[in-house]
């Protein structure tokens, strides 16, 4: 075969020099015929858009066109021309073909409409799918939005450890790292397990927030953000959890609670609106097979203003609407954790837009959560101590960021510390921050698969990241 330089498909489509001879590479997606002429669609990734193929069976050997089937791994030349069909403007009418790689036909993408759960046990090959391949090209686009955006900010990407000796959210829901022999531990006298002699020398494991570090860097280099995996081994089986999932945190000197939520916000609408701006081929595919609203449903975020509501109003507004008749499983008085149906009710029926919710009560917030100066009155009555964090929710999504102020107060900091009963020895290198030139400052963190939730319009979290992790389940 002779030997051409390569195009993108994504290029050659674009191409408009007729009569040109060019060299594509890919993957049939598709392969039909008729009256002795045989019709490709190719794809090669760089695009959702196939490439169709067009040959003439009298111009091939049999042994070639028999291994062009769905899966096969094509090198073609030909020469682009004016497509007559509708739909596309070019295609290639095959000069020679060369299989790269032939299809067994025990391949599983050969039936369409395979279901999302079956397309998990094969993920080592969905990426082929249209589908996944329009989810993968959203999640690297999204990951340049987010670069592009702190760096244009002048936050710096600061790279925070994955192995840690402190557990930052004080959640106990850590994997543990060791290389100890599990079946032979060394244990004291109380039966505790000894880690002297484990690599660290100490009980280490995988990070579930960069944060801490963060807010190291932050009293530094004054804005950084971290974008990295984080890992959480809670037992959490829903389309919204994984075990190991990417969390973009930045973290700001100076900040307050209203910039706080102004950052939050720009930084959203900012990468949806790179999405927009980007990644239309995907979004309209993805709004034609898998959400309908999809397209609409980004366009309004980018003009809609979030709402910025104090936990305690939410409480109201929620018992409120139970008042007149509204029923959830779960109770909302003040001091309770909001379920995700009460986050949805606000959401989704009661402002019909994003909401960022702010000044939870303490007790149900992280230790390192700025206090606020005043107890909050609810329904005429006063409250307990609240703390400024954010959580940004979503329509469909629930909880997308989860963010605060930090107290700088060192004496503040500590108090809560040891009325939580958090292991001090672990934490002095953070306390430091606070002993030497402490300063107002916050962050946040946004879980980047439920942005891609939100970005794609898939359903489940496990569709949105190549190989997912969650409780049972590790493959690939
Ligand atoms: O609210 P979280 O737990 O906040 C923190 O970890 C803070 N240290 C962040 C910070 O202030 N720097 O998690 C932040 C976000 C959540 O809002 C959610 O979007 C996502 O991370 N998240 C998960 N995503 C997928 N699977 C899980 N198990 C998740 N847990 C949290
Ligand atoms: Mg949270």
């Amino acid at each position: 075969m002779e030997k051409i330089r390569r195009t993108k498909i994504i290029d050659v489509l674009k191409r408009t020099d007729f009569g040109e001879t060019v060299n594509v590479k890919g993957w049939v997606r598709s392969k039909r015929g008729s009256k002795g002429i045989f019709f490709i669609a190719l794809n090669d990734g760089s695009t959702i858009k196939n490439v169709q193929i067009v040959g003439e069976d009298a111009n091939f050997d049999e042994a070639t066109i028999k291994l062009i089937t769905t899966g096969a791994c094509l090198s073609v030349n030909g020469t682009l021309v004016e497509s007559p069909a509708a739909g596309q403007a070019s295609e290639i009418q095959a000069k020679e073909i060369e299989v790269l790689g032939a299809c067994d036909n025990t391949y599983p993408l050969q039936k369409k409409g395979a279901s999302w759960e079956y397309l998990r046990t094969v993920a080592h090959l969905r990426p082929r799918t249209n589908t996944f391949g329009a989810v993968f090209r959203i999640r690297h686009n999204m990951a340049m939005a987010i670069h592009s955006y702190f760096h244009q900010k002048g936050f710096f990407y600061f790279h925070t450890p994955l192995i840690t000796a402190s557990d930052c959210e004080g959640a106990g829901q850590m994997f543990q790292v060791t290389t100890k022999n599990l079946y032979d531990l060394k244990k004291d006298e109380n039966g505790q397990i000894i880690y002297d002699d484990d690599f660290f020398g100490k009980q280490t494991s995988l990070t579930v927030s960069g944060q801490l570090e963060g807010e190291l860097a932050a009293t530094a280099l004054g804005s950084i953000y971290t974008f990295g995996p984080t890992f959480r081994a809670e037992n959490s089986n829903t389309p919204r959890h994984l075990a190991e999932f990417w969390m973009v945190e930045p973290e700001v000197a100076f900040i307050d609670l209203p910039e706080l939520m102004d950052l939050e916000e720009d930084f959203i609408k900012y990468c949806v609106k790179w999405a927009l701006d980007n990644c239309m081929d995907d979004l309209e595919f993805l709004n034609k097979m898998v959400d309908k609203g999809l397209i609409e449903r980004l366009k309004s975020v980018i003009d809609t203003e979030f709402v910025r509501l104090p936990y305690t109003k939410g409480i109201e507004i929620l018992q409120e609407a139970i008042k007149n008749g509204k029923k959830f499983e779960f109770p909302c008085n003040w001091g309770d954790d909001l379920a995700s149906e009460h986050e949805r009710f606000l959401v989704e029926e009661y402002f019909k837009k994003p909401v960022i919710m702010t000044n939870y009560p303490k007790a149900i917030k992280a230790f390192y959560m700025k206090i606020d100066d005043e107890k909050p009155v609810c329904n005429g009555q006063v409250m307990e101590e609240t703390v400024q964090g954010t959580d940004v929710l979503f329509p469909q999504i629930g909880e997308i960021i989860g963010g605060s102020v930090r107290e700088e107060s060192y004496d503040k900091l500590i108090g809560e510390i040891e009325s939580r009963g958090i292991p001090m020895k672990d934490m002095w290198w953070y306390l430091d921050t606070r002993k030497f030139g402490t300063c107002p400052h916050g962050g946040f963190g946004l879980g980047f698969e439920r942005l891609i939730l939100f970005v794609t319009g898939m359903q489940n979290i496990r569709d949105v990241i190549p190989f997912p992790r969650t409780p049972g389940k590790a493959d690939f």
